[in-house]
């Protein structure tokens, strides 16, 4: 991929080929590249079981894992036996050790191998081969990352955000809540999704109630190396969060903050709490979007422009899809960027092209 493909100046440049979003053998690269960046594993708050497996990574990483609470500490295991090759573990569950359904070898929490029937006279074992290998499992404030690429830093990367919401990390208190949890198959590459994402210059013309619960003016688009802010102002009479004087945004009326994180997360923040969308792709034409749901305060979970994540999302859907039907044409390659409203959407391009 050359590194003048998406110009620099967003002035100039053309948006991505439609190459990008329909052929096999870019998506087989972009594959390679999101299993190399952070991924997100969930919140303490879902992992009261002993045992969780972990699907939606599964599918990104093409790694079956399984999060384990042993004593005080918390594992990403393979979940998959290391006698041959068995899934060890299909549903959260808890108790003491981990079986494997086949022959019956077990495991303790930590991924090391417990007992095994029927290999007494077997030579050199066990072996370090024998237990289960880890990924890194890395906490912020709650939330549980790991990456293929153990040189990543978690820090670097989530860091804006930490800055900038000093006062709202701080205070975190987050619960799952399974019952707001959402899952679509859609018929999209899942760059499509993510430019849609990032940008609110659509807002008015596919979201006529968010746009009302939005203040007109002051959307803006912060571009950061690994992430980018877009942040809605909220209407005057509409829910909005309680900034410290301190603060960057102090004496604004934020409505909510949309994070996303390179290259397939987005962490939405609203004075309710937080939406995770997790963006997997399925194939070249299909993406899988999760959204979780992570509550803070209850009673504001139908009020502002947190309140319509449903009917928003299915407008978002419809015209994603639209692209996607439309980048198949003849007669289409490549657009060009509104610089006013579309620096999110060109910052992932120059970043995954680079
Ligand atoms: S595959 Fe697990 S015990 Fe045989
Ligand atoms: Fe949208």
């Amino acid at each position: 991929m050359s590194e003048e493909l998406i110009d620099s100046d967003i002035r100039m440049a053309q948006t991505l080929p439609s190459e990008f979003y329909t052929e096999e053998k870019y998506f087989t690269k972009q594959m390679e590249e999101i299993r190399q960046c952070l991924q997100f594993v969930g919140h303490q708050s879902e992992f009261d079981s002993d045992m969780t497996p972990i699907p939606h990574l599964e599918a990104i990483l093409k790694q079956p894992l399984l999060r384990t609470n042993h004593e005080s500490e918390k594992h990403l295991l393979a979940n998959v036996c290391t006698h041959r090759g068995m899934i060890l573990c299909q549903e959260k569950k808890n108790g003491n050790s981990i079986q494997c359904k086949y022959h019956g070898r077990t495991f303790e929490k930590n991924g090391k191998l417990k007992h095994m029937p029927g290999f007494e006279n077997v030579e050199n074992y066990p072996a370090d081969s024998d237990n289960l290998p880890s990924l890194n499992l890395e906490a912020w404030f709650g939330f549980e990352f790991t990456s293929l690429n153990p040189s990543l830093k978690l820090e670097s990367i989530l860091q804006p955000i930490e800055q900038r919401l000093n006062w709202w990390v701080k205070d975190l208190n987050l619960q799952h809540d399974a019952a707001r949890d959402r899952e679509w198959d859609i018929d999209a590459n899942w760059i499509l999704y993510v430019d849609n994402y990032l940008e609110g210059f659509h807002i008015p013309f596919v979201h006529p109630e968010l746009n009302n619960a939005l203040s007109k003016e002051e959307y803006s688009t912060e571009c950061y190396e690994n992430a980018v802010l877009q942040i809605g102002m909220a209407n005057e009479n509409d829910i909005c969060f309680d900034i410290p004087d301190d603060a960057v945004d102090a004496g604004k009326r934020v409505a909510a903050y949309y994070w996303w994180l390179y290259p397939n997360m987005m962490m939405n923040i609203y004075p309710w709490g937080v939406s995770m969308n997790i963006i997997v792709p399925t194939s070249v034409n299909t993406t899988k979007i999760l959204f979780r749901s992570y509550v803070q305060n209850p009673e504001l979970l139908e009020m502002g422009a947190g309140a319509l994540l449903d009917k928003v999302e299915l407008q978002d859907q419809n015209v994603v899809e639209g692209c996607m039907r439309g980048l198949r044409s003849r007669l289409y390659h490549r657009g060009r960027y509104s610089a006013i409203h579309e620096k999110g959407v060109h910052h992932f391009h120059m970043k995954l092209t680079r």
